[in-house]
């Protein structure tokens, strides 16, 4: 049976992918900073679906216990999920530096130290599936969100020259950009029922581009148009814009 690794797995989005990869039968190892809740999901993953789940400690901003964690990991996996992330809100993070600095660490910094240490164990056994969830507050920067955005921006980016580095090594690099979703990190805003999936719509978009190899997800399909007009607007008035 294949193994998926997923780092962030207490994030509501890491759960339903842990859920929906057990239902495909992956054994699952779910890696996050609160092991108890991991402790909870892993019973609950292996009566319902037989899978084996192995619960492992995994914080993003403690950049030397990185190499530590995936050395422990047996098997390796064949999958690794980064889903982790940090979002809040950009007038608070601003005016500090404590919150700019981990959201940045946390979004950018800490999944490139992790995503590293992975890439260069798939790159000599030639094989695997790495995927990130980025955001489409990457794509271009607003002044509601840009310290958040800018971090993404760089996770996006990275996940580019990563595919572009290990295709001729096998392996095979994803892009997840979700739009909004109903999870914690937004249960705090007021989100338009169009455009908002939920974390089971992400875990099913996400298996199906593993399958197919995809490069770059939007999970609801309008996403990749609003961008794309988003993306259009002419600087001198996007500057303008309150967004
Ligand atoms: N919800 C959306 O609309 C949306 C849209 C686009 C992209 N995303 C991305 O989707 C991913 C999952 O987020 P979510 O929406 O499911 O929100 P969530 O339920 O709030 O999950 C956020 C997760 O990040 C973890 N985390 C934060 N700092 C960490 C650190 N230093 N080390 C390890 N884990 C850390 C949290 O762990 P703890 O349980 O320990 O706090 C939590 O499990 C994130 O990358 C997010 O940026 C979300």
């Amino acid at each position: 049976m294949p193994t998926i690794l997923i780092l962030g797995a207490t994030s509501d989005i890491g759960q339903a992918i842990a859920r929906e990869f057990a239902h495909q039968k992956y054994n699952i190892q779910l890696a996050a900073r609160n092991t108890t809740t991991l402790n909870r999901l892993q019973t609950d993953l292996e009566i319902r679906n037989n899978v084996l789940c192995s619960v492992h400690r995994f914080d993003a901003v403690d950049f030397d216990n990185h190499l530590p964690l995936y050395q422990s990991l047996h098997p390796k996996p064949d999958i690794v999920a980064c889903v982790f992330g940090y979002m809040k809100n950009n007038d608070i993070t601003i005016h500090s530096s404590d919150e700019t600095l981990n959201t940045i660490q946390t979004n950018f910094t800490g999944a490139v130290s992790i995503l590293n240490i992975v890439a260069t164990d798939f790159s000599l056994q030639k094989k695997g599936t790495i995927f990130g969830i980025s955001s489409v507050a990457g794509e271009r920067g607003r002044q509601s969100n840009y310290i958040y955005g800018s971090a993404k921006a760089g996770f996006t980016a990275y996940l580019s020259g990563l595919r572009n580095k290990l295709y001729n090594n096998g392996v095979h690099v994803i892009t997840v950009l979700p739009g909004f979703v109903y999870t914690k990190m937004t249960a705090h805003l007021p989100l338009p029922k169009a455009l908002t999936a939920k974390p089971e719509d992400v875990a099913k978009s996400v298996y199906r581009a593993v399958r197919k190899k995809k490069n770059v997800i939007y999970v609801k399909g309008v996403w990749r148009w609003i961008m794309l007009i988003i993306k259009l607007i002419p600087e001198a008035v996007f500057k303008r814009l309150k967004l």
